[in-house]
């Protein structure tokens, strides 16, 4: 050995020294939760996370009087909720935000809000009432959502502009719950399940982001965990699976450091191993693993969120957007406009309102110059909201990039069309991957492997705590 080599020897050897019991890969829900979760079982961990900040899809922003949330915003289900659970246990007052909706129509006149809001509930019941066999989820609403109208509504039954759009309308706002890209992208076959109680409780002035301060125990300026190392800005590149009891896992980072460990829990987006999957991990993944990654999907939904200098409106929770046919078609170019099924009013800023997107629009608007996104939302907003009311310019707008961003790559999993012929594929995701003696040494976490509360935070945090779990339970029988 040349004297530099042994001098790179003694440095490398040094900075590898120290072997954790486990890497966490990402500091979103899941990961915050298998890394607090591990920590405070007294166990050595090292979080690694490639963003400059911890959350993952929950992102709190302060804009406006307050904060607004550019990710997750609500804890949907307050029973056996990890999230309401902590936040009930550190007495934050999270508010059960009411989403009474007013219905505006693209041409100006009035709403025919009975009507709709009967046909808006019976197509979002027949959800709960699925057909024998599986089908694309619109073509099913659209069927049910006709023959209601020949039974009830037989006078709008020739009405095949005010079909259209009511069913355009409605895809919208389901694209808009399940980021799918079309209604007809779902299947009619789904495991999800709610949890009870309020579905739409809001962290309102405390922000998303007090769950993780919380979980990391650095909530009113707390000391975290002194077990628990964090990095930011670490971007994992490659995984290695010891296939032997005593070697350790290999965690190598893009700017060159390499990390160790007895165990990997890798919890970043199906969106983001559909891309890297064959990157991200030295050895081949099992093969029911990579189905599950190509046969599962990922989708988007994306927030405008503008800021004005009163808060001009007289809305309450949501105002939602109905576009007619011949509006709609007007738009050319800018179709895309029409993808917004709906505003709602942050409940952590006072003078701030969000519009939503949905599918492809919302790519189209993470690509989309600054200020014709800005623009447009404006004629939006005069459009549905201007005719009585003399609307302000906005003094800031901030939009969300969670299908342009690297490390997220969309904003949930949805089950698709090809879900009822792959049902156990939540479950091969989050299958380890074990050492010859059995022992689960790289593990994976994440919304998406939740198999039936995927989607939300409370189903990330649920996969993150079952992953440390699985660990301290190996461990304590050893
Ligand atoms: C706009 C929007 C609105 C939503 N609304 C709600 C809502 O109201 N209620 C609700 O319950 N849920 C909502 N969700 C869904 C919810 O945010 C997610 O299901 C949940 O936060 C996912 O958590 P996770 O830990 O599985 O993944 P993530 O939060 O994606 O965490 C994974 C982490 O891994 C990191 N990472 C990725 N690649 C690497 C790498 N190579 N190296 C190191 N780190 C890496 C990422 O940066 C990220 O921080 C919403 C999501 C979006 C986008
Ligand atoms: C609707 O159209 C059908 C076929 O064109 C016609 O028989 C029926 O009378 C019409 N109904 C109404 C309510 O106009
Ligand atoms: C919110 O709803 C939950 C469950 O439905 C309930 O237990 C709780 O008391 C409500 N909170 C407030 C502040 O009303």
């Amino acid at each position: 050995m040349t004297p530099w080599s042994v001098l790179l020897f003694l440095c490398v050897a040094g900075s590898h020294a120290m072997v954790y019991d486990t890497i966490v890969v990402g500091l979103g829900s899941a990961g915050t939760t298998a890394a607090s979760t591990l920590a405070q079982a007294g166990k050595k961990v090292l979080a690694l996370e490639a963003m400059d900040r911890v959350g993952g899809r929950v992102n709190t922003v302060p804009f406006g009087d307050g904060l607004v949330e550019l990710g997750a915003e609500w804890i949907h289900g307050t029973a056996n909720s990890r999230v309401y659970e902590t936040a009930i246990a550190n007495n934050i007052d999270v508010v059960n935000q009411t989403l009474n909706f007013q219905i505006l129509m693209s041409d100006g006149s009035p709403a025919d809000t009975k009507l709709l809001s009967e046909l808006m509930d019976f197509a979002t019941e027949v959800i709960d009432d699925p057909p024998p066999v599986p089908e694309p989820l619109g073509q099913y609403i659209t069927r049910r959502v006709k023959e209601r109208i020949n039974e009830k509504y037989p006078q709008i039954a020739n009405d095949t502009d005010f079909i259209e759009s009511f069913l355009f309308f409605m895809d919208l706002v389901i694209d808009n719950l399940e980021a799918s890209n079309s209604w007809n992208d779902l299947s009619t076959f789904s495991d999800y399940e709610e949890l009870k109680g309020h579905q739409y409780a809001s962290w309102h002035r405390y922000g998303y982001k007090t769950f993780f301060e919380l979980m990391l125990n650095t909530y009113n300026n707390g000391p975290g965990y002194p077990n628990l190392d964090i990095a930011l800005n670490k971007e994992v590149s490659r995984i290695t699976w010891p296939r032997q009891p005593a070697e350790d896992a290999v965690v190598s980072c893009s700017d060159g450091s390499v990390y160790r460990a007895r165990s990997v829990i890798v919890t970043v987006s199906l969106g983001v191993l559909k891309e890297r999957r064959n990157t991200l991990f030295a050895q081949p993944l099992p093969s029911e693993k990579l189905t599950a990654i190509d046969k599962m999907s990922m989708g988007v939904i994306g927030k405008i969120i503008l800021s004005f200098p009163t808060s001009w409106w007289n809305f309450t929770d949501i105002v939602s957007l109905f576009w007619t046919k011949s509006d709609r078609n007007g738009l050319g170019d800018d179709m895309w406009m029409a993808s917004i099924p709906g505003i709602t009013e942050p409940k952590g800023c006072r003078n701030c309102m969000t519009l939503w997107t949905a599918g492809d629009a919302t790519r189209m608007v993470e690509t989309l110059p600054e200020d014709v996104v800005k623009t447009k939302s404006m004629e939006i907003l005069r459009r549905f909201m201007g005719r009585n009311t003399n609307i302000p310019e906005p003094t800031a707008m901030l939009r969300s990039s969670w299908y342009k961003n690297p490390f997220t790559r969309g904003s949930y999993t949805y089950d698709n069309l090809l879900t009822p012929q792959y049902p156990n594929a939540r479950e091969d995701l989050g299958k380890p991957l074990l050492d010859s003696a059995g022992n689960p040494r790289v593990l994976f976490a994440g919304e998406a492997t939740n198999p039936q509360h995927y989607s939300t935070v409370h189903g990330a945090s649920e996969t993150g705590y079952r992953e440390a779990m699985r660990l301290l339970n190996i461990s304590s029988k050893i």
